[in-house]
């Protein structure tokens, strides 16, 4: 079965739910002593529903009404001229990057990825990292964050959180102001994260906002999620319509990062469209993933 067919066959819809940070929160609300960030967290939930159920936003309107303006408009000769010069990206990037088939092994039909420590690697919902995989090279990013100090979520790899703080300051000279929310989790805390969700709103709704544990990008170090001040820092539809959810969606190619799990991509990555989540791949991969408008389960090529 694809993993279309899979995602499909599992019965995913937009998703009613607050995002996986909300979620990762609302279940600190009842964890922790953080009072703050969880009346914080439970403010916005509302609000992020209602989003999530509109699920509009102009700025993709724009681009919907433009592709559909272009695709009217374009002479077959130019469709030819865009097919070839697809073809030569999908070589180059056959050449360039690491095949799906190449970095998996199976055992028992489960497939477990063997680059889990690469900035190509892709975990989703038929990819599982190693429950055991503990990313090297953690450190702190020297970036504004609304995770308490100490707390796991602040790290990332070490090559990551230097990007994040280069997009950062470059957001900060623009005037946009970003905010680190929620970097590393662990397996066993992301398996927390996904039996509360799971607990709380039932086992196909918590797979849509949320990874069961062992595909959560979180555990790779090499994500962040992060959000703007002028909505409480909540992770949230609503910062993609926010300067600086549009800043982000818009640069954070240029320092490394893509926007995982997209609007009108559901079906692919599995999840409801998240634009605070984003995945460092590095700079030539952001490039070409961004100018393809691909998700990484898109980009990386099958075979080669
Ligand atoms: N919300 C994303 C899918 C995660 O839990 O990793
Ligand atoms: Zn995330």
């Amino acid at each position: 079965m694809t993993m279309k067919n899979l995602f499909i066959a599992s019965g995913l819809s937009l998703a009613l739910l607050a995002g996986c940070q909300a979620n990762d929160s609302n279940q600190e609300a009842d964890q922790t002593t953080n009072q703050n960030q969880s009346n914080d967290q439970t403010n916005t939930t509302s609000k992020e529903t209602n989003n999530i159920s509109n699920s509009t936003n102009s700025e993709d309107q724009d681009n919907n009404a433009k592709n559909n303006e272009d695709q009217e408009y374009n002479s077959k000769q130019s469709d030819a001229k865009e097919s070839e010069e697809n073809n030569k990206a999908d070589q180059s990037n056959q050449a360039a990057y690491p095949t799906m088939a190449e970095t998996v092994t199976e055992n028992n039909g489960q497939l477990t990825v063997t680059n889990p420590d690469s900035i190509y690697v892709v975990a989703n919902k038929e990819r599982n990292l190693p429950a055991d995989f503990v990313p090297e090279n953690l450190v702190e990013p020297d970036v504004a964050s609304y995770a308490p100090q100490g707390d796991p979520k602040r790290l990332m790899v070490k090559e990551a959180a230097n990007a994040l703080e280069e997009m950062f300051a470059a957001a900060k000279e623009e005037g946009y102001e970003l905010k680190a929310v929620s970097g590393y989790r662990s397996y066993d805390r992301q398996e927390a994260i996904f039996a509360y969700n799971a607990d709380r709103y039932g086992k196909e709704k918590a797979n849509q906002v949320s990874a069961q544990a062992g595909q959560s990008e979180h555990q790779t170090g090499l994500t962040m999620d992060i959000s703007t001040p002028s909505i409480g820092s909540s992770l949230t539809e609503e910062f993609g319509n926010t300067p600086e959810g549009k800043w982000v969606a818009k640069n954070a190619y240029k320092y490394g990062f893509v926007v995982r799990y997209l609007k009108g991509k559901e079906e692919i990555t599995g999840y409801q469209y998240e634009p605070w989540h984003v995945r460092y791949v590095g700079k030539e991969a952001a490039k070409d993933i961004q100018e393809a408008g691909y998700t990484l389960e898109e980009f990386f090529p099958n075979k080669k």
